[in-house]
């Protein structure tokens, strides 16, 4: 089978080759998926460059989410056959034509979505409800502030902040990416690049739960911005990891700073994320509430030019290679 393989120190997207693998076996409680589309993700980026390496025992190959069909199934695995077309989360190895995946890790294809949307879906999809919903406890009539309202994790989270009935607050840099966060239903769309975004959120009402996919020199802000008992959840440090804040109103506002990875947690954990995600999640996308937002979608052969893409930075929602 074709995977795609690294020539080099991984710091160019012209690195990423395509070249032949033997086929994954199919592990007990694992099937093989025929790989149909599997999504473009920043982790993907990070990984390719050296900053993000796989965990112990994870395919070194890259790709987090994938879709597809149901080549076969291991010993133990039940619900699931042969045929099914499916999407999945998978712990790496998802540029590859065929990936072998732990069968609770599966979520069939939402009805009315093609492969190539339901192949954005898993690890977005997961993240944003992992942090958003659970570690930031986000509730109807509650105000999120989310920045990079154009990136896939902020298109996601803007989707389904406003799908349970909360308030949602974005950022963005630049009047195009504003203006795509405000297509998805943002209330209050703030062009970071333009100014700072902490007034417009107090008058706005200040926010509950904070969403930040950048740190730097926004964790402080983020704090000023935050109400009593507020959560902020850090799910990416793209400006800096290193932030220095004032704890003294992390005490006067109860506030709660937490995080997450998804990729480290145990296969147990992943499954029931799965099953939280297809239980709350899919019947939202399945009613049109939340739609996978892409941006373009790539031949397999065009991996090089997908990862380019992405690394220009003008993508707005998600990219796809189809295999
Ligand atoms: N914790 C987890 O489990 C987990 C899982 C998945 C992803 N992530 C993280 O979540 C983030 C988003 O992932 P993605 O796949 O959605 O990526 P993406 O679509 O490439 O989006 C990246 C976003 O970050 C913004 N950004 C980058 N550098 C910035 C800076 N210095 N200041 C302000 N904004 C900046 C970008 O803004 P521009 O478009 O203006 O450049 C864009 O909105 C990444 O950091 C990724 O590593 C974490």
């Amino acid at each position: 089978m074709r995977v795609v393989s690294i020539d080099g120190d991984g710091q160019t997207a012209e690195q990423l080759r395509l070249i032949e693998a033997s086929r994954p076996e199919v592990a007990q409680g694992h099937v093989l998926i025929r790989t149909a589309c599997a999504g473009v993700n920043r982790p993907d980026i990070l990984q390719r460059r050296g900053l993000y390496p796989p965990p112990p025992g994870a395919s070194p190959v890259l790709g987090l989410e994938v879709s597809g069909t149901i080549d076969s199934v291991g010993a133990g695995v039940e619900g699931w056959k042969a045929g099914d077309t499916v999407c999945a989360l998978v712990n790496g190895g998802g540029y590859a034509e065929y990936v072998s995946v732990d069968a609770r890790h599966l979520l069939p294809v939402p009805k009315g979505l093609t492969l190539e949307e339901a192949g954005s879906l898993p690890e977005t999809v997961l993240t944003v409800y992992a942090n958003l919903m659970e570690h930031g406890a986000l509730k109807s009539g509650e105000t999120v502030l989310v920045h990079g309202g154009n990136s896939g994790i902020g298109s996601m989270t803007i989707q389904m902040g406003k799908a349970i009935g909360a308030k949602v607050v974005a950022t963005a840099r630049g009047a195009d990416k504003c203006a795509f966060a405000k297509s998805l239903g943002a209330d209050l769309v703030i062009d970071s690049d333009a100014g700072d975004f902490v007034t417009p959120v107090k008058d706005f009402g200040g926010a509950d739960v904070v969403l930040d996919i950048v740190a730097g020199d926004f964790v402080a802000k983020n704090l000023l911005c935050l109400n009593f008992r507020g959560r902020m959840v850090q799910v990416g440090t793209s400006r800096s990891s290193s932030v220095e804040i004032d704890l003294r109103r992390i005490m006067q506002k109860q506030a709660v700073l937490t995080g997450s990875m998804l990729r480290p947690r145990s296969p147990d954990e992943k499954a029931r994320l799965t099953a939280a995600v297809r239980a709350h999640v899919w019947p939202l996308i399945e009613a049109g509430r939340i739609r996978p937002v892409i941006d373009r979608v790539f031949a397999f052969a065009d991996v090089a030019a997908a990862h380019a893409y992405m690394d220009s930075g003008a993508h707005k929602g998600k990219v796809v290679l189809k295999l």
